[in-house]
């Protein structure tokens, strides 16, 4: 069978690519292969999570190159490597609407809270855990969904509650959601995604 060939896009740490990466080690994505990581930033961990598994990183730097021509080489890059499936785990760069708009339900992204709660512009990272705190949620989570042009306003394919402790601050909330959510959810929805990919071709 052909394998559904995937690019990671990453920020930061890469605790989420680590978990996808862990996924395909243990035979939990049999339907897809990690065969890309990108970085929109320059020496993040994930870049050597990526090449401690033997998978090829590549940085292209958002920042310097500009909007345009870093999705001028991403969309090359992606074609070079005959990708069929962009995952976002914690990549933290906008991509426009024609970008976006070229994949359809071919890029999947993880967010940390229950969409339609806590999401949308200027919801990332930490800020989401401290908006949910603030306004005094007893349950959060994690949510996959397709990326459309709209800011975690896609189709929702996977989503899992956490139940917030009483007195955790938002760093420990954090890591609570991607332990009991986002580490398992992101690799599931992957698998999801590639096997219906692998169907569709093989059906033409
Ligand atoms: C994760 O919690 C992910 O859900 C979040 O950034 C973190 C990245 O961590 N993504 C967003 O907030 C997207 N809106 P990681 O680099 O360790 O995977």
């Amino acid at each position: 069978m052909l394998k559904a060939r995937i690019a990671v896009f990453v920020s930061g740490g890469g605790t989420n690519l680590q978990a996808l990466l862990d996924a395909e080690k243990e035979g939990k994505l049999p339907s897809g292969e990690i065969a890309l990581v990108v970085s929109n930033k320059p020496d993040v961990y994930a870049l050597e999570r990526a090449s401690a598994a033997g998978v090829e990183g590549v940085v292209l730097h958002k920042k310097i190159l500009g909007q345009e021509a870093f999705e001028k080489q991403l969309i090359a890059l992606l074609e070079e490597k005959k990708i069929d499936l962009i995952v976002l785990a914690g990549f933290l760069a906008i991509l426009s609407e024609d970008f976006v708009k070229r994949y359809p339900r071919r890029i999947i992204n993880i967010h940390p809270s229950l969409i339609p709660s806590f999401c949308g512009d200027g919801y990332y990272g930490l800020r989401v855990h401290e908006e949910a705190l603030k306004k005094g949620v007893k349950v959060t989570g994690a949510t996959v969904h397709f990326v459309n042009e709209i800011t975690d306003g896609g189709e929702i394919l996977l989503q899992k509650a956490v139940n917030i402790p009483e007195g955790i601050d938002a760093s420990g909330l954090q890591k609570l959601v991607m332990e009991e959510a986002e580490w398992l959810l992101l690799p599931a929805a992957a698998e999801q995604v590639s096997r219906e990919i692998v169907r569709k071709r093989n059906e033409t």
